[in-house]
């Protein structure tokens, strides 16, 4: 005779905890928790599930129900006060270190006035496709799947497409078919325009990280992004200098010419956590161009952005998971 703990003790290594079943003249029920997986898997596990419950003697009858909690993507904003600081370069890198440490990461490149990420990602040219309306992101070489303004504005119409359009491209985008991601990186124009506002009213990041260069000017117009994150309730996970220092490609030595510790020194007095910095150096604007992110590979380069990474995991971890 088959019992209800019979019945789990067999699903268990199939479903990994994931099934509940119960036991009652010649049925089971399965309740199957799916929270997380993608389509397919969950009807694999499905269809595992059945056929296990089905061969099990004295059962006549499976119902399997699918359940799934629909746990939060949550949303990391890459921002600037101002371009050309390595917002993307860093947006880029940070979200295939976080995959390569096992986070289920997404891209979202929402800079209407330079995506870059489609470059940066070695899939130029390449248009998203949709599915009943909703987005489906494009698959990179890096285990990062991405989204870019850059696939929905024709090349040189950017100026055109200012407010609404901007906002409903950058809601496209973050409710595209992600899959199972757990986090949207969200590589943000400068500024604080139109896609920072509907960023801000519809889809509200879990935090942002703020990326400057070490110069003066770079700060001022950095304080202005964090400005708008605190205001709105926003946490600033912290604070990357990039370009900090130059390291010598023949020499590695690393110096300093627009001075040390800038952006180190004013993390600490707005009493912002100070996250790393990324030295401006030949190898990451080459591997960039080349569509070859730096993080992928297991150079030095490689290690920084790792390094990164696993503080705003330990971040992730501390608020949520
Ligand atoms: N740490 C760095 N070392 C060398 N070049 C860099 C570094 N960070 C960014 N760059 C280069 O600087 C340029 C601007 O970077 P990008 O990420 O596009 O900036 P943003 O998104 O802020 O406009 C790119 O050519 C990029 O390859
Ligand atoms: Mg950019």
């Amino acid at each position: 005779m088959t019992t209800a703990a019979e019945l789990q003790a067999l699903l268990a290594p199939l479903a990994a905890g994931r099934a509940t079943a119960r036991f009652d003249n010649g049925r089971a029920d399965i309740v199957l928790d799916v929270t997380g997986l993608a389509p397919a898997t969950r009807d694999a596990l499905e269809a595992d599930v059945r056929a296990a419950a089905t061969s099990v003697p004295g059962v006549t009858e499976v119902r399997v129900l699918q359940t799934s909690e629909r746990r939060v993507r949550r949303l990391i904003a890459v921002a600037s006060g101002k371009g050309g600081v390595g917002k993307s370069t860093v947006a880029a890198n940070l979200a295939i270190a976080l995959a390569k440490r096992g986070r289920r990461v997404g891209l979202v490149d929402a800079d209407i006035y330079g995506p870059s990420q489609p470059k940066l990602l070695s899939v130029e040219g390449i248009r998203p496709e949709a599915r009943d309306k909703t987005m489906i992101p494009i698959p990179t070489r890096f285990g990062v799947p991405m989204l870019s303004m850059g696939g929905l504005v024709a090349e040189g119409q950017a100026v055109a497409w200012r407010g609404p359009m901007a906002g409903s491209a950058l809601t496209q985008m973050v409710d595209a078919d992600w899959g199972d991601a757990e986090l949207l990186i969200l590589d943000l124009p400068p500024g604080t325009g139109d896609v920072q506002l509907t960023m801000i009213q519809k889809h509200k990041p879990a935090g942002a990280v703020i990326v400057s260069t070490p110069q003066d000017l770079a700060l001022i117009d950095a304080t202005r992004a964090i400005d708008l994150f605190t205001k709105v309730g926003v946490p600033v996970i912290g604070l990357i200098e990039n370009m900090s220092g130059y390291a010598c490609p023949h020499c590695g030595e690393v110096s300093h010419p627009f001075g040390e510790g800038g952006a180190e020194r004013a993390a600490a007095r707005m009493d912002l956590p100070f996250l790393g910095r990324v030295p401006l150096e030949m190898a990451i604007r080459q591997a960039s161009d080349a569509g070859e992110p730096p993080a992928w590979g297991n150079g030095p380069e490689a290690e920084t952005f790792a390094v990164l990474a696993a503080k705003l995991d330990e971040w992730l971890a501390a608020n949520g998971g």
